[in-house]
């Protein structure tokens, strides 16, 4: 899963990142910020956040940053909102591919966003830069209701207590690239996680995936997806 990897741009105008050997991309070439608003912010943080004031999420799959850091403004938006971020991500981005991304100056555009920097483009370059360059393995308050905690490992060697996490956003590469990532003995220590309630979100809705999560005791229910994806998945620990 590591090797060359190359930035290109998805047609939304928001760069993303290409494995070169495997032909796979770090999001949806239609639109990786429309992806992952649609998917992790919308159908996952923002459908929680309306049950809870307190959330504990785990991402599978820090990569670029792009879902943290969607997570992070969405945190500054919402005030009320106390949100505990941990992430593990086995092969780091190198300074030169995330400087390059130009999620700042995307997300600078929009007018919800831009309206709760000072400095719109100074204070967005700053946090995504934050969300990368932070140490690995200690918890930082990046906001006064945002705590950011990111492992360099294997998620298949993470361990947690048991019933702490609220909101799964589960981005691993496809089950085509990683299967040992899309199992069920993987999604029962992530169902184990979970608090009773707690959900998973994810942008594959193959069967294979489907059943899994159910073998593994979520209740799986399928959602429309962003541009080009028919569906997404949410799961529920019942
Ligand atoms: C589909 S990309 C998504 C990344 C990220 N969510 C983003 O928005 O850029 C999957 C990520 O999982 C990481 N990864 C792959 N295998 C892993 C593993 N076994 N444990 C932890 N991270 C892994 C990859 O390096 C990559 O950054």
């Amino acid at each position: 899963m590591n090797g060359s990897r190359e930035i290109i741009l998805s047609a939304d105008g928001s760069s993303t990142l290409k494995l070169k050997e495997f032909d796979e991309c770090f999001h949806s070439i239609n639109g990786a910020l429309a992806e992952s608003l649609h998917i992790f912010i919308s159908s996952g943080l923002e459908f929680y956040a309306g049950q809870r004031d307190k959330i504990s999420l785990f991402e599978m799959g820090f990569g670029t940053g792009l879902n943290a850091y969607l997570t992070l403004l969405f945190a500054k938006l919402h005030p009320w909102l106390t949100i505990n971020y941990i992430t593990v991500e086995k092969f780091p981005l190198k300074e030169f591919e995330y400087r390059k991304l130009n999620y700042p100056d995307m997300v600078a555009s929009i007018p919800e966003y831009r309206s709760s920097a000072e400095n719109a483009t100074e204070d967005f370059v700053r946090l995504f830069n934050n969300l990368h360059e932070l140490p690995w393995g200690s918890e930082q308050n990046l906001l006064p209701n945002f705590s950011f905690t990111k492992f360099q490992t294997d998620l298949l060697d993470m361990e947690m207590k048991s019933g702490i996490v609220d909101l799964i956003y589960y981005d691993a590469f496809s089950p085509n690239t990683q299967p040992e990532l899309w199992s069920t003995d993987q999604f029962k220590k992530l169902f184990g996680w979970l608090v009773p309630g707690g959900i998973l979100v994810t942008y594959s809705s193959k069967g294979i995936v489907k059943q899994a999560l159910r073998d593994s005791g979520f209740l799986v229910k399928r959602l429309p997806g962003p541009a080009g994806k028919k569906h997404i998945v949410r799961a529920t620990h019942p």
